[in-house]
């Protein structure tokens, strides 16, 4: 019953070396992880080894062949997913790939602390795309694209968020190489740490799956997030006392962000698969729930003081380019201010912006803008609200126009869709309004990344996040530390619990 299986796999002399290598963290950082890489063909026997650093690499476990077609090109894609549990927290492992007839590829991982044990790192950008063209050059690909991968890298973050839109393969002739030249970019790093993702609104190729995702989620190994249909859209991890939620706005935004002049044109029956790259509201209301239920867990949790949301378009933003999404507001801050989130990482927007901490909406403001909540943009307490980021210069080659940060420095926001159908893209309809939450706009650096110094535990009872933004010149490889700013609050169960964080600050 087997011959057929192995006769479409590739003879074992002359097999298909292991590519794209990149790691993830499972549910549980400090004793989970999940390799995964690619073949040009299908492979026999693809496996895994693996073991503590000082140690050799005496487990060994098989991988998970994942295979999809894409609908624009045909061209089958073969994916190989392996994962360990019950590793040792704060440990360096190392580990090889390998299949019957191939070189094994090696690589490297450190699990998370357990608990308060110690600082970490981690470091975040959206909005990467691709060093140089593929195909016919459609995708917005840019030098700084692999120059961030070995500026992220210099600094050894324990993990890295990437804030959706990694490589655009949406819009290009080319998307299965697209993601290749993606992996083949960033595995020098992914490789050795985990690149964590959310997936963007370029990340949905209409056809490939119900949602457009299924590159997405065929290629990477994320936590389970207990939905079949829609794994990986959405989940979560938890570093030490740091909570990550991955989530998926395309959910809930109104702007049409998914839809690709060349698909529309080039992919076999578009029209009549009656195919239609406008998702939102497609899970139903199940991210939402999902959300609810982690956000409940963590605030009831003693083992978690930060919840951080790593996601793709904004709550907020001061550039005239996409704009901030109504729909983000209505479906997703409410439950931020009720369970405390603390920090949002995001992209879409291509520019470096953070917010003040924000809680509630302006009195009587209709367009639900957000409220800051205290004014200072070095030191803020996220007891006070949440502080969200925009990253999105991590290497595209369409940065945020100069032109587009006007005076006077407004909020942007998308309010509805006009015009516009399966076969044409929705037309955003934009609203200005008064930004009152923005703390800090980078006006002048095309291209960027954010580092995050996690303290678990500081003398006095608190915990802080130093954050860190690194700026480059548009085919510069040099990132220089151009704004800092740090989060604090009292550790969960502290005495010091009602002292506020600023003022703490301040008396030292
Ligand atoms: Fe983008
Ligand atoms: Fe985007």
């Amino acid at each position: 019953m087997q011959a057929p299986s192995l006769l479409r796999r590739a003879a074992v002399a002359g097999a298909p070396a292991p590519e794209q290598l990149h790691v993830q963290f499972g549910a549980d950082a400090a004793a989970q992880i999940a390799v995964s890489w690619a073949a040009a063909a299908a492979v026999s026997g693809p496996r895994l080894r693996a073991g503590r650093a000082d140690g050799g690499l005496g487990i060994e476990v098989p991988a998970q062949e994942r295979v999809y077609a894409d609908a624009l090109t045909g061209e089958t894609v073969w994916t190989y997913h392996a994962r360990l549990d019950g590793l040792e927290a704060d440990t360096a492992y190392a580990y090889e790939v390998l299949h019957d007839g191939a070189e094994p590829v090696p690589g490297t991982f450190r699990t998370g602390p357990r608990g308060r044990s110690k600082g970490f790192r981690f470091t975040s950008f959206g909005d990467q795309s691709i060093p140089a063209p593929v195909g016919r050059g459609l995708g917005p690909a840019s030098p700084n694209a692999a120059y961030v991968v070995d500026a992220v890298d210099a600094l050894d973050p324990l993990f890295h968020l990437v804030n959706g839109d990694l490589c655009y393969a949406n819009v290009t002739d080319a998307p299965v190489a697209t993601w290749a030249a993606f992996f083949a970019n960033n595995m020098r790093s992914a490789r050795h740490r985990p690149w964590m993702p959310a997936a963007g609104n370029h990340e949905n190729e209409a056809g490939n799956g119900p949602q457009g995702y299924l590159a997405y989620q065929t290629r990477f190994e994320l936590p389970d997030n207990g939905s079949g249909r829609f794994r990986g859209n959405w989940y979560a991890f938890t570093v030490g006392p740091v909570l990550v939620l991955s989530i998926n706005n395309d959910d809930v935004c109104l702007q049409d962000g998914g839809f690709s002049d060349y698909r529309r044109a080039h992919l076999p029956g578009y029209e009549r698969s009656g195919l239609d790259s406008y998702i939102s509201g497609y899970s139903g209301g199940l991210q939402r729930a999902w959300l609810q239920q982690q956000l409940a867990a963590a605030r009831g949790s003693d083992d978690i003081d930060w919840i951080v949301v790593c996601m793709h378009q904004v709550a907020m933003s001061s550039a005239r380019f996409n704009g901030a999404d109504l729909g983000i507001r209505q479906e997703f801050l409410p439950l931020f201010d009720a369970y405390g989130v603390d920090l949002v990482v995001a992209g879409h927007e291509h520019h470096f912006e953070r917010t003040f901490p924000v809680r509630g909406i302006l009195p009587g403001s209709a367009l639900l803008t957000p409220a800051p909540r205290s004014f200072d943009p070095s030191q803020m307490d996220t007891r006070d609200g949440t502080v969200h980021m925009i990253i999105g210069g991590g290497g595209n080659s369409t940065p945020t126009p100069a032109a587009s940060f006007g005076t006077p420095h407004d909020g942007v926001l998308i309010t509805g869709v006009g015009a516009g159908g399966p076969a044409r893209a929705r037309r955003a309809v934009k609203i200005t309004e008064p930004a009152p939450w923005s703390a800090y706009r980078d006006l002048t650096s095309p291209y960027g990344f954010a580092s995050f110094d996690v303290a678990p535990a500081e003398p006095g009872g608190t915990t802080s996040i130093t954050i860190t933004h690194y700026g480059a010149a548009a085919g510069s490889a040099d990132y220089c530390p151009l704004d800092q700013f740090v989060v604090r609050k009292p550790l969960r169960g502290s005495r010091c619990a009602g002292l506020a964080a600023g003022r703490l600050a301040q008396a030292r």
